[in-house]
């Protein structure tokens, strides 16, 4: 991170390691590009996404794919605490496109303990895609719940809470161009209540 104007955002206060840098970022969602256009040529995909951190790798990844597709994303709410098998996924916002027949590629921003990604598949599966594939760009396979077959990874990341690249903690720090270890002291100021600071 040269030559670059985060170098003075006041965010990188709140951000003690730099993980996966913006170049190796989009070095990596080219080559992903590149082998989603060469995998699906002639199939017409849609990529389908589910909202609100996979908005910065979906964008970027259909401009890296050369080959005629369709875009469509989902919204879901999760209850409970996500360690928890029983934690309950409703959806919030449903598909547009009627994905019968059609050659899904199911697009995520990170798979963690696959919760998420395992009731939305069941529920796309339901409505018979000729084929349903995962594409996510961030793994952490250290905390999976379940098998999932997972067709294309960005990369894998430590057993660590990240930011950046559309991951947020409490909705910020999406923005960022890179990812980040969020510090403790971020965290913790957070969570105190609003005046509860003393000096
Ligand atoms: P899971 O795979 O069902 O556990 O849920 C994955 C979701 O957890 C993602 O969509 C993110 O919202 C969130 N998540 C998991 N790991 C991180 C992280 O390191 N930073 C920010 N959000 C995360
Ligand atoms: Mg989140």
């Amino acid at each position: 991170m040269s030559d670059n104007a985060w170098d003075n955002s006041p965010l990188l206060q709140d951000i003690g390691e730099i993980v996966i840098t913006e170049e190796e970022i989009q070095t990596r969602v080219t080559e992903l590009g590149a082998q989603i256009s060469a995998d699906y040529a002639g199939k017409r995909p849609l990529l389908v996404g589910v909202l609100r951190g996979v908005f910065m790798f979906m964008a970027d990844l259909v401009r890296a794919t050369t080959i005629p597709i369709e875009v469509d994303f989902i919204g879901i709410t999760r209850f409970g605490p996500s360690t928890q098998t029983q934690g309950v996924v409703r959806f919030t916002k449903d598909l547009e496109i009627n994905i019968q027949d059609r050659h899904v590629l199911f697009v995520e921003d990170v798979i963690d303990t696959g919760i998420s990604l395992r009731y939305i598949l069941r529920n796309l599966e339901a409505r018979q895609p000729a084929s349903l594939r995962i594409c996510t760009m961030f793994n952490k396979p250290r905390k999976r719940l379940f098998d999932l077959d997972i067709a294309y990874t960005g990369f894998q990341l430590p057993n660590q809470f990240v930011v950046g690249y559309g991951l947020d903690y409490e909705e910020s720090y999406r923005h960022l161009p890179f990812i980040g270890v969020l510090r403790e002291e971020a965290i913790t100021r957070r969570r105190l209540p609003q005046g509860s600071q003393t000096a």
